[in-house]
């Protein structure tokens, strides 16, 4: 079948319903774009070319598709120009010195039906091919067809015309089987009837619908292909419907993870994007967010309302609750958190402790290493089974510049330490609680930095004494 279709993918609406700035198209369902998840669906069959109908912000939605990652089979995709949305009908006619000459027949898709999968598009393409009709619509029976086209049929059941939503009569309006927006057409006749489209008297819009209408009006055959999963052909128009389909793809996500071996506590509040991978026996509690590439291996627990992004958590490791971790890399047993911030760039080693209220950036943390509270470690190098006290400050910003800290293996900073960045605690090294830290610290040796001090015995008494010296006095 290769070469013999093409496809081309309608994204250049504004979608009015949506009430947003944004293309449609590029509002998120699932952790992806809604025309991401077109593109993904379609790009598997073996079409001679894809292509995009581009209108609407198209630089951004072009480079939305540009940027779906991985393998493209046999083609990449390319973009087409829709002026001025006029209409679906309208959409196809602009590709047409592109689309009419790609291929004998053309599948046609909406860029905003999210759960579209291609094993239903392969089903349906075969029985395009097989029926040798000049145009295939693929249909559903839906409970609540409001909104969609309504499939026509006459006497002999074939498909005689679609109706648009706002332009069928109340009987119309009973149909319940729905056009899915989804067609393959002969490419010939396709371009001849777009030339003689009318646009809706109403709308002042070129329906693609139409050309249903018309082919059946020369005699042509409109075969019927009826969706055999209806959830799947849903079109997001509404931010309603958005979150319904974003709920659906989460639960697909969900799901598959579970039935991997991982335990999500309240699965319905976890968040997780499709490219997220998480080990078995891994347990997820509720309210978590796992997001972009985030890897988490086996045996992990990842705490209530936690927030992982584009990250790497090996096996074992312990994510106490709220912490937000971003671009790291968490090494085996390691555990981070309650409430710790690990901001891009960090690798925190095997069994190390990043404990509350700690920030790291741009640090690595050695094996058994340990900052347990109240800590700032930005631009650091800590070795191992270092133990950094309670409310130790890398000062790693002068105002113009960033610089580092290193904390050689086996050091022990004090609660209160100041590290003055550039600056360097040797091995073994030992920093007494307080100090301001501005010379590197040899190894092996004790600094101590604050000022010695002064006690006065019986100061408190005699201050009390003298404050309550004025009241008498009067
Ligand atoms: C369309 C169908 C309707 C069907 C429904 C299925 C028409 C006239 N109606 O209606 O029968 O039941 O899909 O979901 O086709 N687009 C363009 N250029 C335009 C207008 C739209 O590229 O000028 C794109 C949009 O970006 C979108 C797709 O076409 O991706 C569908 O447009 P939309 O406005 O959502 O059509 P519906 O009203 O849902
Ligand atoms: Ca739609």
């Amino acid at each position: 079948m290769k070469e013999a279709f093409a496809i081309a993918i309608l994204a250049a609406g504004q979608g009015t319903r949506f009430k947003s700035k944004q293309a449609k198209v590029l509002h998120s369902a699932g952790g992806r774009t809604l025309i991401e998840h077109v593109v993904r669906a379609a790009r598997e069959l073996p079409a001679g070319a894809l292509f995009v109908i581009v209108g609407y912000q198209a630089e951004a939605v072009t480079a939305a598709v540009q940027a779906i990652p991985g393998p493209v089979p046999g083609f990449g995709v390319q973009f087409l120009r829709q002026e001025g949305p006029l209409g679906t009908g309208h959409a196809v006619r602009c590709g047409r010195a592109d689309l009419e000459l790609a291929a004998p027949h053309l599948m046609v898709l909406s860029g905003d039906t999210p759960l579209l999968e291609t094993s239903t598009l392969r089903r349906f393409l075969e029985s395009h091919m097989r029926s040798e009709a000049a145009a295939s619509v693929m249909t559903a029976d839906l409970e609540d067809p409001s909104g969609y086209g309504r499939i026509v049929r006459g006497a002999d059941d074939s498909i005689t015309a679609i109706v648009e939503h706002k332009s069928a009569s109340p009987k119309q309006l009973r149909i319940r089987e729905i056009n899915t927006g989804i067609y393959c057409f002969q490419t010939r006749p396709l371009f001849s009837e777009l030339e003689r489209l009318a646009p809706d008297p109403i709308t002042k819009e070129y329906y693609l619908t139409d050309v249903v209408g018309l082919l059946h009006s020369r005699g042509l055959a409109v075969a019927a292909y009826k969706a055999s999963h209806p959830a799947e052909v849903t079109g997001v128009n509404t931010r309603v419907e958005l979150a319904e389909v974003d709920q659906l793809l989460r639960e697909r996500k969900a799901r598959a993870l579970m039935l991997s071996g991982v335990t999500l506590l309240q699965p319905a509040n976890i968040v997780l994007d499709p490219d997220v991978e998480v080990g078995a026996d891994t347990v997820i509690e509720p309210g978590v967010s796992l997001l972009g590439r985030t890897r988490v291996g086996e045996g992990c627990r990842i705490g209530a309302h936690s927030i992982i992004t584009d990250s790497e958590l090996a096996d074992g490791v312990i994510v106490k609750p709220s912490c937000v971790i971003t671009e790291s890399k968490i090494l085996d047993g390691a555990s981070i958190g309650p409430f710790a911030h690990l901001r891009p760039g960090n690798e925190i080693g095997p069994q190390a402790k990043i404990g509350n209220f700690v920030e790291v950036k741009k640090s690595r943390v050695g094996s058994r290493s340990k900052a347990s509270h109240l800590t700032y470690l930005g631009d650091a190098t800590v070795g191992e089974d270092v133990n950094v006290g309670a409310g130790t400050i890398t000062v790693n910003y002068d105002g113009e510049k960033k610089h580092p800290t290193v904390i050689e293996d086996h050091a022990f900073v004090g609660s209160g330490t100041e590290l003055i960045a550039p600056v360097r605690v040797g091995r073994n090294a030992f920093v007494a609680a307080g100090s301001t830290i501005n010379e590197d610290v040899p190894p092996g040796s004790l600094a101590i930095a604050r000022s010695r001090q002064v006690s006065k015995p019986g100061w408190v008494a005699g201050r009390k004494k003298k404050l309550a010296k004025p009241k008498t006095s009067k």
